[in-house]
């Protein structure tokens, strides 16, 4: 069945978990998409497990474009959900149009995802009217990494707790399909969806979200180094990989691999032909 903004909403409405996981390649994307995940999202975050960086800030829209084509192609049911990179939609209403559209137009994707509250509402209002389904994110967005001086959690004051709720309520009315809510109180998370019509998408946010999201690498086990408190490993993914790659090298050293039954044949009499000709 095709994921779309009226299923999420149904999913809402009756109690059925969204579930939303990143990807950034056709392989990766067919997987997910084949285990009937909901929702896909080619996040910036791309700009750490598949490009090395420290943080989300250099990713640049041609990064997402081809990421999010990539996964376009290997997704046939799962909605898929760009993210609009650092500076892309926060410089004017007309650069987060015009680049909303080029994630469509080139990168396949359903929606677009930007970070922030009040502070987006005329993006998202421009871009849903453009006829571009937009997710919000909200909390812990890594976009303000420096102007929050870190990766934190948010939400925890009563002044702070009390802005999110009122973004999300912002970001709503400004359109947006659904919210993600990241790095904050399951106890505020709880809050804020029953306050919304919308659906929210935590990561890190508790399991009072209408759905979660988690990034692929995170919860397979192929992240090396610290983890959030938040990600459960599913899978021990990095481990098999080290395994088959060791197996492969040793392997190739000792000549086991390759043996006869990856190897083609050809006719004796041929080679026969061929080592005469070469006397
Ligand atoms: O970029 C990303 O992967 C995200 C998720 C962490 C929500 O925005």
């Amino acid at each position: 069945m095709k994921n779309t903004v009226a299923t999420l909403m149904e999913q809402k409405q009756s109690g059925d978990k969204i579930t939303m996981l990143t990807a950034y390649d056709y392989t990766t994307a067919r997987i997910e998409d084949e285990c009937g995940v909901n929702c896909i999202l080619v996040g910036d975050s791309l700009g750490m497990v598949m490009l090395g960086y420290e943080n989300t800030l250099p990713v640049t829209m041609e990064d997402m474009i081809h990421h999010t084509a990539a996964v376009a192609r290997g997704a046939k049911n799962a909605f898929i959900v760009a993210d609009m990179p650092f500076m892309s939609y926060q410089t004017s209403v007309y650069d987060a149009v015009v680049n909303a559209g080029r994630l469509i137009k080139e990168g396949g994707a359903h929606a677009v995802k930007l970070e922030g509250g009040a502070e987006v509402c005329e993006q998202i209002r421009a871009i849903v009217d453009a006829s571009v389904p937009v997710v919000a994110h909200i909390g812990l967005t890594p976009q303000s990494v420096n102007a929050f001086g870190g990766f934190k959690v948010q939400g925890k004051s009563y002044e702070r707790a009390a802005r999110l709720i009122e973004d999300s309520l912002k970001v709503q009315e400004a359109g947006a399909c659904a919210v993600v809510l990241e790095g904050i109180p399951a106890r505020l998370a709880e809050v804020i969806t029953s306050k919304l019509m919308i659906p929210t998408i935590g990561i890190g946010a508790g399991k009072g979200c209408d759905g979660q999201v988690l990034v692929y690498q995170d919860m397979l086990g192929l992240t090396t180094g610290h983890t959030p408190k938040f990600v459960k490993q599913f899978a021990a993914a990095g481990e098999a990989m080290r395994k088959g790659i060791n197996d492969y090298i040793n392997e190739t050293k000792s000549g086991e691999f390759p043996a006869p039954e990856h190897t083609y044949k050809i006719d004796d009499e041929i080679m026969k032909r061929i080592k005469e000709e070469m006397k």
